[in-house]
């Protein structure tokens, strides 16, 4: 059963879980918020690394995290930042996006606006794994 959580609420609570981000190299604190079909929110923050190829992005974290908790189906997934602006998905979240959740959508706001977006809009012609 998919609870209805507005795209407004979404981005707040990824707001709220923003000040959570380790990023003292970028200092561009990213919080994201990821809707599942059963009405679980999952969230994620960047998390950087002096090594700086070890970093994860707030979207990822937060896929991985329910993933990793059995949940593989995903209604949409909510990106704030630091930045006035609004923050898009990397192209390796997108790829990750278009694995579990390629009908779902991607919200992003500048603190004003909030942005809808489909994942198969922001990566058509995704890689899949085909065999043969
Ligand atoms: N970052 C994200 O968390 N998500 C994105 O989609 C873009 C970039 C993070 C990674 C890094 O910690 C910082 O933003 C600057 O690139």
């Amino acid at each position: 059963m998919e609870k209805m959580i507005s795209d407004k609420e979404l981005c707040e609570i990824a707001v709220n879980i923003q000040k959570n981000a380790y990023a003292p190299y970028s200092e561009f604190r990213v919080g994201a918020a990821l809707l599942c079909k059963d009405g679980s929110v999952y969230t994620g923050v960047n998390i950087e690394n002096a090594s700086f190829g070890a970093t994860i992005c707030a979207e990822r974290c937060a896929i991985f995290k329910a993933v990793s908790d059995g949940k593989k189906d995903f209604v949409k997934i909510a990106i704030t930042s630091s930045s006035n602006d609004f923050t898009m998905p990397c192209g390796m979240c997108r790829q990750v996006m278009s694995e579990f959740m390629e009908d779902g959508a991607v919200i992003v706001t500048n603190g004003k606006e909030i942005k809808s977006f489909k994942v198969s809009e922001l990566l058509p012609g995704s890689f899949s794994f085909k065999k043969e």
